[in-house]
């Protein structure tokens, strides 16, 4: 069985694509058979996967043509074990067209069923939003995992995501949709305020947050300058190395394969 992850942020630029693309390139590196979505319409995964862009379709044709099987949609990447959906939602148009798909919130999971014994992972990067995308792509999930800076707003915007999810949770009564973890990014231990919030997290929190820190990394920002992920970009680096520990904490953690 497949086991769908997707990471999920109300608040923009914690993480979640860069996340998204190094757990998807450490699961195939570790052997895994991985399909990397790109919910956002930003689609800035496409320019880190090393694709060869085979084929002009993607997340427009997953929503809006559900004649066309998901095989058929899926681009080949550099790494042998991963494939890649890329978003091609460019214009206001699409986007609504597809809004209007997403409004049923069970869409995606639907969709995604056909797949469910192709791949070990199915890793989806969802917009910073609550928006129909980023609900269809809760809905689908077996697990959810949610980036976070250590800023103090963090912790205000956390508390309101936390309850809304409790919601969507209670909603779901044919699926065990859990949280996998807060993943706490970006960090720095020279700065104050990330120690202080990060101790208040695990102290408020604690099984709810990864052991796994992914701490602020130069590899990390030269990797996606260059379109690759830090994994492939410079394995030795502290980057590389925690989203390999996140990898393994998530298969322990979770008994996945
Ligand atoms: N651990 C890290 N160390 C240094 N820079 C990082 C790290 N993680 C992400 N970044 C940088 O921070 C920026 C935001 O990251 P990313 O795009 O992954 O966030 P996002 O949550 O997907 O944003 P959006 O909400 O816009 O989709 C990017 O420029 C990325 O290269
Ligand atoms: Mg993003």
């Amino acid at each position: 069985m497949t086991a769908i992850i997707s990471f999920v942020s109300q608040k923009g630029g914690v993480g979640k694509t860069t996340s998204a693309i190094n757990l998807a390139t450490a699961f195939a590196f570790g052997g895994y058979s991985v399909l990397l979505v790109d919910l956002d319409p930003q689609s800035s995964i496409r320019f880190s996967v090393g694709i060869n862009q085979k084929i002009p379709v993607g997340t427009k044709e997953l929503f809006l043509n559900p004649d066309i099987p998901i095989a058929d949609l899926v681009q080949d990447t550099d790494h042998e074990n991963m494939d890649f959906i890329f978003s091609n939602i460019e214009t206001i148009s699409n986007e609504r067209s597809v809004f209007k798909i997403g409004d049923n919130s069970k869409f995606l999971k639907e969709r995604l069923a056909s797949v469910s014994d192709t791949y070990d992972f199915v890793i989806i990067d969802a917009p910073a939003s609550t928006n129909n995308m980023a609900i269809n792509a809760i809905y689908c999930s077996d697990l959810i995992v949610l980036p976070l800076q250590c800023e103090s707003l963090a912790i205000k915007s956390l508390k309101r995501f936390l309850v809304a999810f409790n919601e969507l949770q209670q909603k779901l009564t044919d699926k065990n949709l859990r949280l996998a973890g807060i993943l706490l990014t970006m960090y720095d231990r020279e700065i104050e305020v990330h120690r202080k919030v990060s101790q208040q997290l695990y102290k408020a929190l604690s099984d709810s947050v990864f052991e796994t820190i992914i701490p602020r990394n130069e590899a990390i920002i030269e990797a996606s300058a260059i379109g690759k992920s830090v994994i492939t970009y410079k394995l030795n680096s502290i980057g590389a190395t925690a989203y390999i520990r996140l990898m393994n904490e998530l298969v322990d953690k979770f008994y996945l394969r």
